[in-house]
């Protein structure tokens, strides 16, 4: 430890008085001896634990583990709950919560007598919700992310978590299924503890995390219930307790050129769209400034590695066997900053120079990639001024350019209505706008994006329809869609001025999209215009609806933007 710097929780516990005896008195209930107060590097394990999160539902497990490797290396853990946000099972939707649950991590952080912090996380905000609050804090801090789930299998077949699901409209709609066959892929589609298993928004971001610099090496992809897991935990809590020693802050290691290596990551991987809100919303936290076109201009021409699903076949434990996100960062290496530092004081370069990729139909060598262009593309336009996004790995080549009439759902309770009626008016060329659905408007921004297609055109053969919304997407998912619209038709985007039977112009190529109405057009609906009324007046949701802000901004509150650092004035006693 550098000389003369004093822990930070010194200031609870390295006090000979009335607040040091009350500070320390209380813990004492459970056991620790008289020396975990004299100096040690208090470690805070921040966990996302929940049963109603059943990707982290092993994390319990695991934060036990980490304290272990804590101990070993002269720690004093203590672990503490924090909101976790289950996927699957939130109403309306888990990115409601996010900045909230970013709250309780921050302000938990910071009250406690904590030096460094350990972060467990999983399922898909849990990740980007602790990593914010943590920012605003900027104590040393290492991730430690659940891992996928083991591969799916079903009747000699596998399936992925989440892609799976999207099928489950098509087969109900054509017949194949049976109330049995659902039932049985229901258990074979999630068969073991962890996370889901394609490259959906939580392997983006574990990839994120292990891209930015913020686990040990080769972290983010080891199954949930690989011993390698156990090691890798270990290894954090002993890591955390040097990075405390060295004083390695967040701040340290999240510079701008990490995030640009997370951008280039996530294109090779194929990763969701939805990194480009987290992102946006941690740079924002730690204040490294980063735009939406950033996501274009760094990330679009990298070439896709990964042969995973959505964007390919594999899933997260075929790709941890085939070595792993080093494999593709020393493949990236000359995209890559080896300026930026991760949380074991090495570069990617020094990390991953002796990664080998045990198997090339899962990773691909940079010269021979499975896809020469992978980013993120982000459109702009009289539909999307502040812009829009999509991801172009997972859409179809023949779509890329289209002009199609509108068919617009103002809701997504009046798309469930009319999207399978007989007599909608609607094929193929035709453009599904739906609005509503954005930060305001749902509220919480909802994975809808993707929405199925009209069950008439799914029975002709139809696969892929251009759809349009102000909302995001699930990693897991695919098609030509376009999401993020922005300003979004809850706060009078362009978008809640389509009409059903306008054209709409995709030109990813160029990067457009536009509505072929003219300004004067528009004008005059603008001013026909009824902004929607608000969801509620009281709570949490009214805070967020009063401070959210758009999708290009991160989707952060706006006044969380920032930090407040780690000092705490004043004493409860
Ligand atoms: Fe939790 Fe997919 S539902 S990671």
């Amino acid at each position: 430890m550098e000389k003369n710097r004093k822990l930070r929780s010194q200031d609870w516990f390295g006090k000979q008085d009335k607040m040091g005896f009350v500070h320390r008195s209380w813990l004492r209930n459970q056991g620790p001896p008289n020396d975990m107060f004299t100096g040690r590097p208090i470690i805070g394990i921040c966990n996302t634990w929940s049963e109603l999160t059943p990707c982290n539902g092993h994390l319990r497990e695991l934060a036990e583990i980490v304290k272990k490797g804590v101990l070993e290396a002269g720690g004093y853990p203590l672990e503490f709950p924090v909101m976790s946000l289950g996927e699957t099972i939130m109403r309306p939707t888990t990115m409601l919560f996010r900045n909230l649950a970013s709250m309780d991590v921050e302000e938990s952080i910071r009250a406690n007598p904590l030096d460094g912090i350990v972060l467990m996380t999983g399922c898909d905000k849990t990740t980007p919700s602790t990593v914010m609050g943590a920012c605003s804090v900027d104590l040393p801090t290492i991730v430690v992310p659940g891992g996928p789930m083991l591969n799916g299998k079903f009747r000699g077949g596998e399936i992925g978590s989440g892609s799976f699901t999207w099928m489950i409209k098509e087969n109900e709609t054509s017949g194949k299924w049976s109330e049995e066959d659902f039932l049985e892929a229901e258990i074979c589609g999630s068969r073991s503890a962890g996370h889901c298993n394609t490259m959906g928004t939580a392997s983006t971001m574990a990839s994120m995390v292990e891209a930015l610099g913020l686990t040990l090496p080769g972290a983010s992809a080891i199954p949930a219930v690989d011993a390698r897991k156990k090691v890798m935990a270990r290894l954090s809590g002993r890591r955390i307790v040097e990075m405390v020693n060295e004083d390695i802050k967040l701040s340290k290691i999240l510079t701008r050129e990490a995030f640009e290596n997370a951008i280039v990551v996530n294109a090779a991987v194929g990763g969701s769209t939805n990194l480009i809100i987290h992102l946006t919303a941690i740079a924002g936290r730690i204040g490294v400034p980063l735009s939406l076109e950033d996501f274009d201009k760094i990330g679009s021409n990298i070439p896709l590695l990964l042969n995973l699903q959505p964007s390919g076949k594999a899933l997260m434990e075929d790709y941890y066997y085939a070595g792993g996100l080093p494999v593709i960062l020393n493949e990236l290496k000359n995209h890559l900053h080896e300026k930026a530092i991760t949380a074991n004081g090495h570069s990617h370069h020094f990390n991953a120079k002796k990664a080998k990729n045990y198997n090339n139909e899962i990773i691909a060598q940079i010269e021979e990639p499975f896809q020469k262009a992978a980013g993120i593309a982000v459109l702009k336009g009289n539909l999307c001024e502040n812009g829009a996004v999509i991801k172009p790995s997972a859409a179809s080549q023949h779509l890329m350019t289209h002009r199609g009439k509108a068919v617009v759902f103002s809701s997504m309770e009046d798309y469930k209505a009319r999207i399978d009626l007989p007599d909608l008016d609607i094929d193929e060329n035709s453009v599904i706008v739906l609005q509503g659905v954005g930060p305001k408007g749902f509220p919480g921004m909802p994975e809808v994006g993707n929405v199925d297609l009209p069950a008439k055109l799914i029975k002709k053969g139809i696969k892929d329809m251009v759809r349009i919304s102000d909302g995001r997407m699930s990693g897991t998912a695919y098609g030509t869609v376009i999401l993020h619209v922005s300003p979004e038709s809850a706060i009078g985007g362009n978008l809640a001025l389509v009409k059903e039977g306008d054209y709409i112009e995709l030109d990813v190529p160029n990067r457009k999209l536009h509505l072929d109405v003219s300004d004067q057009e528009l004008a005059e609906r603008r001013k026909l215009w009824v902004p929607p009324a608000p969801h509620t007046n009281r709570g949490y949701v009214k805070m967020f609806l009063d401070h959210v802000e758009q999708a290009e901004k991160g989707m952060d509150l706006n006044f969380l933007v920032g930090g407040s650092g780690s000092e705490v004035k004043g004493d409860s006693h």
